[in-house]
């Protein structure tokens, strides 16, 4: 027969619970469960067992002590686990897992180079009121570049000093320079386009030329309106509301009398602006050529002065993105180096 004093006088239950709460690992665990709660062969399933066999009357007494013991162990077994279970912040930085709350280094991108990022500016205000845009060759023929403009031989452009001419096998008038400016388009253009028009012409120009407010290559952007009736008063207009636009704050305007041989009249013109604080004016600026264009220049591009006139200009673009961008040399502006560039 069953002796009834053993569930009680069992101690192996306190060394299981001791076992237990020394578990160092997951699997000694869960070894310990199977040893306890196996289902064919579990210290614990097998004394339950023997509960049947218990008599009637004493069995309720051996049962609750046996229960006791049960679910002790069983919250032991429980307990272990959570102390044994690894914290989640250990789990997200040893397994591959996406967390969406950790910051990582911005990806640097490029930009354009201010001088570029102004010319776009310029396209899209001139694009508002209507120009076209339109480019030419960087190395252009001595016929466009000087000549057609009804620039004459003896003109100081032409010196040595000023222009870069190409070594080539071309002579007399195709004889080729690096353009001086982006004029050249003006009769490429009219060659090219039925008028009435309005265009702007961007891009590289080429002089001898160095110190901090000249650089040998620099940018211009050309323009002209042609039409019927087109007068300076229209031209006075758009350069007002172009450079408005193009330099931050508030700006003061001085045209002047100027010479250029592809216009007439032709003109300077000056622009100043306010320091930041609002206090003290800066120096008069010149960043446009000007006028009407010259009859033989019109001619030359294959039109009638008679039946059609017009304005044209030429802007100094990086002059004007050293203003807007306030970057005291030019010459700061070439060399490509990112510390430089990446402030703007
Ligand atoms: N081409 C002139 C220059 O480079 C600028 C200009 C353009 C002047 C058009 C008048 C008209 O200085």
């Amino acid at each position: 027969m069953y002796n009834a004093s053993m569930a009680m006088a069992d101690p192996s239950w306190k060394a299981f619970l001791e076992r237990i709460e020394h578990a160092e690992s997951r699997e000694e665990l869960l070894r310990i469960e199977h040893e306890l709660f196996g289902r064919k062969s579990g210290v614990m399933t097998l004394k339950m067992k023997e509960l049947q066999a218990i008599s009637p009357e004493e069995r309720p007494k051996y049962a609750k002590e046996l229960n006791t013991w049960k679910q002790k162990l069983s919250q032991a077994l429980e307990e272990a686990a959570a102390r044994l279970t690894i914290p989640a912040d250990t789990v997200l930085a040893s397994h591959d897992t996406l967390d969406v709350t950790l910051d990582l280094p911005e990806r640097e991108r490029g930009h354009l180079h201010p001088i570029q990022e102004f010319l776009r500016h310029v396209e899209e205000v001139f694009g508002r009121m209507g120009f076209d845009v339109a480019t030419g060759p960087e190395v252009e023929t001595e016929e466009l570049n000087f000549t057609m403009l009804n620039i004459p031989e003896s003109h100081p452009a032409r010196d040595a000093q000023d222009t870069f001419w190409i070594k080539s096998a071309k002579k007399g008038k195709d004889r080729l320079v690096l353009r001086t400016h982006t004029s050249p388009v003006q009769i490429r253009y009219m060659r090219t386009h039925k008028p009435p028009f309005r265009a702007i012409f961007p891009g590289k120009v080429y002089r001898k030329d160095a110190d901090a407010t000249h650089s040998p290559m620099f940018h211009q952007f050309e323009g002209f309106m042609v039409g019927k009736d087109i007068t300076l008063a229209n031209m006075k207009a758009v350069m007002i509301a172009a450079i408005t636009q193009l330099i931050p704050g508030e700006v003061e305007f001085r045209f002047r009398t100027g010479y250029f041989p592809f216009v007439e009249p032709g003109l300077e013109l000056d622009v100043r602006w306010q320091g930041e604080d609002k206090t003290k004016e800066g120096d008069w600026l010149e960043i446009v050529g000007c006028g009407m264009v010259h009859p033989t220049v019109l001619r030359n591009g294959g039109l009638d002065p008679e039946e059609w006139q017009g304005f044209a200009f030429g802007f100094g673009a990086d002059r004007m993105a050293m203003i807007r961008h306030q970057i005291p040399d030019i010459r700061s502006l070439f060399p490509g180096d990112v510390r430089f560039l990446r402030q703007f």
